[in-house]
């Protein structure tokens, strides 16, 4: 039976033909009983899976926030995503349908990618990576990027993958911070037909940087880079090196502790050096399989396309791990939805005959802006479910998006999560009725509220924090050689509880309502950058001698970055000079930092203590009332 919601403001209800597993009526069971004993939940979702030694301890909080999970147990996320396959039905079947920008298309069943990634496991563990060594995975969205993260997974090494939109600055902080010994990159990435120069942007990072003892490098547009001797190898001429017979030609996936780390994921906070995310094989695995199955009722027959990059935390975990555990066929795309044209996403679902599309608002509104004729030209009744991650998705997107993609018929799936929760935590099910808005209520075995600065929870349908309050398997354990960090940043605004730096409120069913960040991070276009990341890739260009960032509404990007800088003596201001610092932030972080507005100041509100008052700078530009001043310096 349906839940009752209250009917305001809009409640859309799914048919029953998208279900198959979970009525509504076992699901809200399930959840009761989750939520009576989360551990035991969570305890008997990673019995579906494989382990070498099974733990001793669910989860262990005596050095909270500091948890760990499946304590004392045995396993390998790779074991799961790819071993466990290959002795049952879906060897043979599609693990990857990847088609270019240039409209290539390359196939990878469970067997063949297996065959991939030992051989790539191989040739690290012969370049003498060893369990726990980092990896820094910069490259397009090519098949070789899970490849190359699940051969670093299968012998114990960390990846971390730096997303291809990044340049030379940003590459350069994460590999240093990392200590990777292996970097793997491209040639070059195809985006819009452009060619993007990665291996050039390597070189340039790893002048600065100096841990990296070779760079591999994946031949992808075939243009001429510069190999320097005995760094430098190509990925395919090292492909060739014989498996040999042992282990049946293949190489062994490596045992590991539950809580060994798995990889280090970059993400901006509120200080300019960006956090490494850690998380862990064993709760990792258990968490973002566990969270698929139930947000997304992965069918046997289903052809899955998460449109993230795998290089965002959106991809690790919903097109490598989650879906390859689930033993799912996953669509993956190379370019920009609209080359050559705005139907090139529409074309792909018809193509491959996707059946669930998960996707930013961002893409959606860009979508939406060239008209519904685009995606009515093909058939799309291949789509059972829609997904969307991010950013909120506004209700007008919602509409588009379920109305002329989903023909009125698909459930959009709102999912909230984050790179540190590494998995769902608040999104409906199929058979939940819907509000266009509202990531509706956290999955089973999450505990969330609303609270007040204070603490307490906030009355119904007012603004708050957003805390978790029960520790889950796919949680961060820590930001990389930083646990002070980690303390302060999540657990010290509500002590015992993490903070995840949104706000929210909850209407009268329950339902949450995303509002946004309430620290210095802004969302554009889906990524998460630091007002102190671009402020900082400012700074460092000799004209500037303070500059300041804030967020401002964007139709299509949600958040668009407007930028204040203040001149060194000597610089004049003058468009040619904006220009060429929008064009040193590209250069520095990359295309996506860009501010789209440069504006020259004279000084900067503070406040007496030396903080920029960025709340300040955005009311002016908005013309709104600059609100409680008195700590502003006169
Ligand atoms: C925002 C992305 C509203 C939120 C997976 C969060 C969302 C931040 C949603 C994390 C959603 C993500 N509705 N807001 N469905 N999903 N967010 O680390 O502000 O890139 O804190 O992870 O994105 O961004 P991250």
């Amino acid at each position: 039976m349906a839940q009752r919601l209250s009917q305001t403001p809009e409640v859309w209800t799914p048919d029953e033909s998208v279900t198959t597993r979970w009525v509504q009526q076992s699901y809200e069971a399930l959840r009761e009983k989750a939520a009576a004993n989360p551990a035991a939940f969570w305890e008997s979702e990673a019995k579906e899976y494989l382990w070498f030694r099974p733990w001793e301890r669910t989860v262990d909080d005596s050095n909270a926030p500091f948890y760990q999970w499946f304590v004392g147990g045995k396993t390998n996320i790779v074991a799961n995503a790819l071993d466990r396959h290959l002795t049952n039905a879906h060897r043979n079947k599609l693990a990857y349908i990847w088609e270019g920008e240039d409209g290539s298309v390359r196939t990878m069943s469970f067997h063949a990618l297996d065959r991939e990634v030992c051989q790539f496991a191989h040739v690290l563990r012969s370049m003498g990576v060893r369990k726990g060594d980092r990896v820094t995975l910069y490259l397009p969205r090519v098949l070789e990027l899970p490849i190359a993260m699940l051969a670093c997974a299968k012998i114990g090494a960390v990846h971390s993958v730096v997303y291809g939109g990044f340049s030379v600055e940003a590459l350069n902080e994460r590999i240093q911070d990392s200590e990777s010994r292996v970097l793997v990159t491209a040639d070059g990435g195809f985006l819009r037909g452009k060619v993007i120069p990665l291996k050039e942007i390597a070189d340039r990072a790893l002048e600065r940087a100096g841990t990296v003892e070779h760079v591999i490098v994946v031949r992808r547009t075939g243009q001429k880079v510069a190999m320097e001797t005995g760094r430098d190898y190509f990925y395919d001429e090292l492909m060739t090196l014989p498996l040999g017979r042992a282990g049946g030609g293949r190489c062994e996936t490596e045992q590991m502790d539950s809580e060994d780390p798995l990889f280090l994921l970059y993400t901006s906070g509120t200080t300019g050096r960006p956090k490494g995310i850690v998380h862990t094989h064993g709760g990792y695995l258990v968490g973002v399989a566990a969270t698929l199955k139930y947000a997304f009722e992965p069918r046997p027959e289903d052809r899955w396309w998460c449109a993230a990059d795998p290089g965002w935390i959106t991809g690790h975990s919903y097109v490598v791990y989650g879906p390859l555990i689930n033993g799912m066929t996953s669509v993956i795309y190379e370019g920009a939805p609209t080359h050559p044209y705005p139907d090139r996403w529409w074309r792909i679902v018809e193509r491959y005959g996707v059946n669930v599309l998960y996707a930013a608002p961002t893409a959606i509104r860009g979508l939406m802006r060239f008209g519904e004729a685009w995606a009515n030209r093909h058939d799309l009744s291949s789509l059972r479910l829609l997904g969307s991650v991010g950013e909120p998705i506004n209700p007008e997107a919602w509409r588009w998006y379920h109305r002329v993609i989903g023909g009125g018929r698909c459930p959009i799936i709102d999912t909230w999560w984050q790179t540190e929760t590494g998995m769902f935590m608040v999104s409906p099910v199929p058979s939940m009725p819907l509000k266009p808005g509202s990531a509706t209520r956290p999955l089973p075995g999450i505990r969330a509220e609303v609270l007040a600065d204070d603490g307490t929870p906030v009355r119904l349908g007012e603004e708050g924090k957003l805390v978790i309050t029960t520790p889950w398997p796919a949680m961060l354990r820590g930001v990389w050689r930083d646990p002070d960090r980690y303390v302060q940043q999540y657990w010290s605004t509500f002590p015992g509880k993490y903070f995840t730096g949104d706000s929210a409120r909850i209407d009268e069913d329950g339902y949450l309502w995303i509002i946004g960040r309430v620290d210095d991070v802004i969302k554009v276009s889906g990524y998460r950058l630091g007002t102190a990341e671009i402020e900082s890739a400012l700074v460092s260009h000799p004209a500037v001698g303070e500059a300041a960032a804030i967020a401002m509404p964007h139709e299509i990007k949600g958040h668009a970055i407007w930028a204040y800088v203040l001149l060194r003596a000597g610089h004049q201001p003058s468009p040619a000079l904006a220009e060429e610092l929008g064009a040193h932030v590209a250069r520095e972080m990359g295309p996506i930092a860009k501010p789209e507005r440069i504006e020259f100041v004279e000084a900067l509100p503070k406040t007496r203590s030396g903080k920029i008052m960025r709340r300040v700078l955005k009311a002016r530009a908005q013309g709104l009332p600059e609100g409680d001043v008195s700590t502003l310096e006169q």
